[in-house]
């Protein structure tokens, strides 16, 4: 019997019966129950029992690992960090208590949080030798393209953090990245309007210190204002972890292989990317811009609800959230509070509102329990803020590194990663008999179209 199997036979309660009705045969499966609902059942054996393998392309129903970082209430909209609810790390906690809480298990005491802050605060210059890495990139490269890449080539800087089986060198790496995000993508976006790198201060906390290095320069002072601090911080926070999403498995899944930490974070990055995921709240604001005006929403609800049609309704609906995403309703506050502060009457807030009321009035979106999600605001605070829109998603990873490094603590602290290795379901040819060249038929002349593409496979 392997470890991970006696591990769940103590948490064992029952068994699930499956019969394969060709064969007449039932197979007893234990079922796990964690700490909340749903449990699993466990199919760890299935394939040597049964010769099947279980198909969930978009791993609809499968849990991948056991995690005890964050917990997910979909139905009923709940976001707890190491049990701590999301709203209320958002209203009394600071970005870096929260990096601790995931990265620890619980709260720091005060000692504790000024010596993680401490921690974090001197890791956050980059290595002179990294600059250059940034002149290789075109001037209007996305910032998540060079982050990839920046965060990728961290992995060939710090040999003293890549001993991945030890807990205090993982310790390191994961301080390194959590400091190391915000300047990296401040720097992206200083790349990319040909101004100075601005070098983070010492005396800032984490948010004050990631608004100077992307709106200061040098030439000029640059006080931060608090409330925009604070609002990013809220940002950070309500992006720091959410449980087995697409990036976090993205990373989860590199390091199974045992790779580099640095590594495997960057394939998180280019997971987040995609507007299916973190790349969302970009595609909001555009989203918010096309429409234009409030007469003009109910062509494009229209649009988005046509099963002709391949348009979706950005910052709406959620693989797991099936409610109000409770993230979206504090962003939602915060967007308010930001707007005041800085005096910006935003048309796309007031879009943004009209939008959601008409959608969640709208059968289609009641039916399909598809809500605002957590990018929905965040874009119209970012650009309230001053953040180009192609900046967001970089917040976004900033916010997430912890998130992501945390899963990837967790797992390398089970002891050596078991290789994540999905199987398939194959329906490729069966196997055919080798022709040779002169043997094969032969295809009409294709004329100029392998100059310019077949738009027929
Ligand atoms: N607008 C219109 N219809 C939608 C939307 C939407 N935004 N989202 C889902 N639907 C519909 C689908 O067409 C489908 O309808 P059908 O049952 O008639 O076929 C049904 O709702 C279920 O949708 P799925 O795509 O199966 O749901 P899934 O869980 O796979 O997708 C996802 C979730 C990708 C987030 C999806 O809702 C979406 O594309 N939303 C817009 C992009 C977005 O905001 N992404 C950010 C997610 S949050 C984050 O990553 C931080």
């Amino acid at each position: 019997m392997s470890k991970s199997e006696a591990k769940s036979e103590e948490i064992q309660q029952h068994t699930f019966t499956l019969r394969d009705n060709a064969t007449g045969e039932s197979y007893d499966l234990p079922v796990l129950d964690g700490t909340e609902e749903p449990s699993v059942i466990d199919v760890r054996n299935l394939y040597q029992k049964t010769g099947l393998f279980l198909y969930d392309p978009g791993f609809t129903s499968t849990a991948s690992c056991s995690s005890a970082i964050t917990y997910i209430d979909g139905e009923k909209g709940i976001l707890r960090h190491r049990g701590y609810a999301i709203e209320d790390l958002a209203e009394n906690s600071d970005y870096l208590d929260v990096c601790y809480l995931l990265l620890h298990g619980e709260l720091p005491s005060p000692e504790e949080k000024v010596e993680f802050d401490h921690h974090i605060t001197h890791h956050t210059m980059l290595h002179e030798q990294l600059m250059y890495f940034y002149r290789g990139f075109r001037r209007d490269a996305h910032p998540m393209a060079i982050m990839v890449g920046v965060v990728g080539a961290l992995s060939s800087f710090y040999h003293d953090s890549t001993d991945i089986t030890d807990p205090q060198q993982r310790m390191v790496a994961s301080h390194r990245l959590i400091a190391k995000m915000p300047t990296i993508g401040a720097y992206a976006y200083k790349y990319s309007k040909g101004l100075p790198f601005i070098y983070p201060s010492n005396d800032l906390s984490f948010s004050e210190n990631l608004l100077k290095m992307v709106f200061s320069v040098p030439a000029d002072n640059y006080d931060v204002n608090p409330v925009l601090a604070k609002a990013m911080d809220r940002i950070l926070i309500l992006h720091a972890d959410h449980e087995q999403n697409a990036s976090t498995s993205t990373v989860r899944l590199a390091g199974s292989s045992a790779a580099n930490p640095f590594a495997c974070i960057a394939a998180g990055i280019g997971s987040l990317w995609g507007p299916a995921h973190g790349g969302a709240n970009e595609a909001v604001l555009r989203m918010l811009s096309e429409i234009g005006s409030k007469d003009r929403i109910p062509e494009f609800v229209k649009r988005a609800k046509d099963p002709k049609d391949d348009y979706r309704l950005m910052g709406f609906g959620h693989r797991v959230y099936k409610n109000y995403d409770p993230r979206a309703k504090v962003m939602r506050k915060s967007c308010h509070e930001v707007l005041n502060e800085l005096g910006i009457d935003d048309p796309r807030l007031e879009l943004a509102m009209e939008l959601e009321r008409i959608a969640l009035e709208d059968d289609y979106f009641v039916e399909r329990k598809l809500y605002p999600n957590v990018d929905f605001y965040s874009g119209i605070i970012l650009k309230a803020m001053g953040f180009p829109t192609n900046m967001f998603t970089a917040i976004f990873a900033i916010a997430r590194t912890v998130g992501w490094i945390a899963h990837w603590k967790e797992m390398m602290s089970e002891g050596p990663p078991q290789i994540g290795r999905p199987r398939q379901l194959y329906v490729g040819d069966q196997e055919r008999k080798f022709a040779t060249i002169d043997v094969r038929e032969h295809k009409q002349s294709r004329g100029w179209s392998w100059l310019w593409g077949n738009s027929k496979e």
